[in-house]
């Protein structure tokens, strides 16, 4: 692919001004696969959301069926440029062709859920009465409004999924939408803010601003007229946001450190082929991905085996030349840092099974053994295709290795009693406990968040919305 020059809208201009540009590189062959006009100034940041404050007051009174509509032509014009768009995401992220189409899937998916529980939400306001509360003479209505501009950070990984999650339910509110993709995104970021225009939202409701986030992020994300930010990215640069935001709803996605813990009753064939699955889906360049094994000791070598079988599988090659497993990562730093964790898991007395091995930005896939509490690895967020494995003799350690991290997103138990994995369940901090499954957002409908280093408020669609409206209540006295 060329390197294309991508316009991108602000607001009610579309900018086709490339006299100063964002470029943006593959990770697959490092050549320039876009130039975008990119935003350089403060002041140049403080206008769009003076701008797009002004036109979420014109927004706000649009009727909701014109906005759903909006949205509707928004998933058509998906639909119609998945082939386009899903060759964008394979070059600008590495993500297999396949992959980018079920990542456009899920998110035109995701637009019709949205706006399905946002009709059943402003149906069935809250009303509180004599007939339920002891509130004598009292009935108060409460409903949601739209609470002005969003803020929306995306992250390279979900490129289109992780910005429809939040400009979809903003945007069906009735909030106007400043965002601004990652670098690798960029040009995803600035193509789909051309559907959105054409789809409807062209009087200002959203803007795309492109820049590097060195260069531009303080002055993005510290602006009086943004109203919420939902962000979704490094844990240090979602502590800075909500440093700074302390008084508007932020909801951050941040990093994670996901444990499969394997009891001695788990079916260990089918729980390897699940872990491997998790750990290394993308390259292990997911949130949710399975960052660490704890396996008890009894059944380690056995689920070593099944573990190293399917990594055997699993199929390495460019993003660009088929549906492989393993691709290239989406930057060297990234890597080195995966290989340096390696390196120092070695030190520390670990093992591996599988050749060390880099090809260009592909890293291929290894499993680490024989790591302990001191490997590094065992606590710092690799994002990448390595998986360490450390083993425990009685379910408290596994458990207190979990809740020692700085890190609560999710947990897998592998077992097959049930009602055990509830027990350690309920003793884990995180959110979410997956019994027999690897960690993952979806399915989408469900709530989604992490505490300590990995976030802040909830995600999934119905809370979303939740997240970019305010209640509003009527009293009526008699
Ligand atoms: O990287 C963070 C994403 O929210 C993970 O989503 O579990 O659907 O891959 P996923």
């Amino acid at each position: 692919m060329d390197g294309k020059l991508y316009k991108v809208v602000v607001g009610k201009k579309i900018i086709n001004d490339f006299s100063y540009v964002l470029h943006v590189f593959s990770p697959i062959n490092h050549q320039i696969i876009g130039s975008i006009p990119r935003v350089r100034t403060k002041e140049q940041i403080e206008i769009i959301f003076k701008n797009a404050k002004l036109a979420f007051h014109e927004y706000r009174n649009v009727d909701f069926h014109i906005r759903k509509k909006w949205l509707l032509n928004f998933c058509d014009l998906l639909k119609q440029k998945w082939d386009e768009l899903s060759n964008i995401i394979v070059w600008e992220i590495a993500k297999t062709k396949v992959e980018a189409i079920k990542e456009i899937d899920r998110s035109i998916e995701y637009i019709k859920l949205t706006i399905e529980e946002y009709e059943k939400i402003m149906k069935s306001p809250l009303i509180i009465d004599e007939s339920v509360h002891n509130v004598k003479g009292k009935t108060g209505i409460f409903t949601y409004e739209p609470l002005g501009v969003v803020l929306a950070i995306s992250p390279f990984n979900y490129p289109l999924n992780l910005l429809v999650s939040k400009i979809a339910p903003a945007l069906i509110s009735g909030n106007t939408v400043v965002y601004k993709p990652a670098t690798q995104g960029s040009c995803v970021g600035s193509f789909i803010s051309l559907l959105l225009y054409e789809a409807g939202f062209k009087n200002g409701e959203v803007s795309c601003i492109i820049g590097k986030g060195s260069e531009i992020g303080d002055f993005i994300i510290d602006n009086p007229n943004i109203s919420m930010i939902s962000f979704t990215g490094s844990s240090d640069v979602g502590k800075k946001i909500a440093m700074k935001n302390s008084l508007i709803p932020v909801i951050l996605e941040l990093g994670g450190k996901d444990a499969a813990i394997v009891l001695k009753d788990a079916n260990l064939k089918l729980s390897a082929k699940k872990i491997v699955k998790g750990a290394f889906s993308f390259n292990g360049q997911r949130c949710t991905g399975i960052k660490r094994v704890l396996v008890d000791v009894s059944v380690e070598q056995k689920l070593i085996k099944y573990i190293d079988e399917e990594i055997e599988k699993l199929t390495i090659g460019s993003a660009i030349k088929g549906n492989f497993d393993i691709t290239e990562m989406i930057d060297i730093k990234t890597l080195k840092n995966n290989l340096y964790l390696l390196l120092d898991a070695y030190k520390n007395g670990a093992r591996t099974n599988q050749k060390i091995k880099r090809k260009g930005n592909i890293l291929f896939p290894v499993a680490l053994h024989n790591v302990t509490t001191k490997c590094k690895i065992a606590w710092d967020e690799q994002f990448g295709p390595v998986l360490p494995i450390i083993s425990f003799n009685e379910i408290e350690q596994a458990i207190d290795i979990c809740n020692k991290s700085q890190y609560g997103l999710q947990t897998s138990i592998f077992t097959s009693n049930i009602k055990l994995a509830k027990k350690i369940a309920s003793t884990l901090d995180v959110v979410t406990i997956n019994i027999n499954e690897s960690s993952s957002r979806g399915p989408d409908i469900f709530p989604f968040g992490g505490i300590k280093d990995s976030g802040k408020g909830m995600q999934g669609i119905k809370e979303a919305i939740i997240s970019m409206n305010k209640i509003k209540g009527v009293i009526e006295n008699e």
